[in-house]
């Protein structure tokens, strides 16, 4: 009877114990994977709302950069990777509103296929070429790529990536519907030759080129939002240069795979909404020009409204323009 006592005490320790094992979540590092080479913007909105993520977790962010297919190849490994909130992903506009309509054998959906955790910071889009790009502002920019469409290179980060994304919504606004285009693996690498003076011009995130544009050794023509950067408060709004047709407001955001623990969901959710109220954090997103999300967009449910209003948005544009 003694033993039997012992033997159902020691079964009930055991459940006990691994009942909480499996609530303790994180229990070893957590993967972000980052769908584009580091050093771009989405690589500078991971590092920063991961490193804060970390400390609130217990456990280490991973950063992990797999680059390919204007973001796609990254994320399709998130999705499919087993939904036990070790792999994660900090995706974009492009990747989750933009992808499904330039991709159709896309291996993820990011509607009805991804457990969203919410939005990391907003991303004003600028219009930015070399230095010595011979326009001084946009509307001589707009004469000169209208003029001569086959004389300027665009640099963007593969199909369906914002880069790509936003560009393709310029050459629709200016009625130009292809120019020499050179693919990266992320905006990062393409503004190092946009510094040395390589490539001609990009549609880029605010949050990798803004302290180049400060430094005086990249040109910005226009950002493309309704209101002026507080960080760049001397580059004009697209209504302000004369192009008020082109509009448009990138972002990140994190998502897993669907069917990932509640627990997990709740820890990431509250790690990330910790990270954004973070003064330090908050300033090294602002600094670079990043928008913070509001409440209901760092949700789940708001992030996955976001992500359906923009693919709203994009898709009959982008189903039909050239690749
Ligand atoms: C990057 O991190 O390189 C960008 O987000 C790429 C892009 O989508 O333009």
């Amino acid at each position: 009877m003694k033993k039997l006592t012992l033997g159902l005490g020691v079964a009930i320790t055991l459940a006990l114990t691994s009942g909480a094992m499996a609530q303790a979540y994180p229990a070893r590092p957590v993967t972000m994977i980052v769908p584009f080479a580091a050093g771009g913007p989405t690589d500078i909105i991971a590092r920063i709302v991961g490193d804060h993520m970390s400390k609130t977790l217990g456990q280490q962010i991973v950063i992990e950069n797999v680059a390919g297919a204007g973001g796609t190849t990254g994320i399709t490994r998130a999705m499919t990777a087993t939904p036990d909130g070790y792999t994660i992903a900090m995706g974009h506009l492009g990747t989750f509103s933009a992808a499904p309509a330039t991709y159709p054998g896309l291996k993820y959906d990011p509607l009805n296929g991804m457990q969203t955790i919410g939005l990391a910071g907003g991303t004003p889009i600028l219009i930015v070429a070399k230095k010595n790009f011979p326009a001084k502002d946009l509307k001589e920019f707009v004469a000169a790529v209208k003029a001569a469409p086959d004389k300027f290179n665009e640099a963007h980060a593969g199909v369906g990536s914002v880069s790509w994304t936003t560009c393709t919504l310029l050459k629709g606004v200016l009625g130009v519907p292809k120019l020499n285009a050179v693919a990266y693996r992320g905006t990062g690498p393409a503004l190092n030759d946009l510094v040395s003076g390589q490539i001609d011009f990009m549609c880029d995130q605010i949050v990798s080129v803004s302290e180049q544009i400060k430094a005086d050794t990249i040109k910005a023509y226009a950002v493309a939002s309704a209101e002026r950067s507080p960080a760049l408060p001397n580059v004009p709004t697209t209504k302000e240069a004369g192009l008020p047709d082109y509009q448009i407001e990138a972002w990140n955001g994190i998502a897993g795979p669907k069917g990932m623990p509640k627990e997990a969901v709740d820890k990431l959710v509250d790690a990330l909404n910790k990270a954004l109220n973070d003064e330090p954090t908050k300033k090294r997103l602002l600094d670079l020009g990043a928008v913070i999300p509001s409440a209901e967009e760092r949700t789940p449910a708001g992030f996955q409204a976001l992500i359906k209003r923009d693919a709203d948005k994009l898709t009959p544009v982008l189903a039909a323009a050239p690749k």
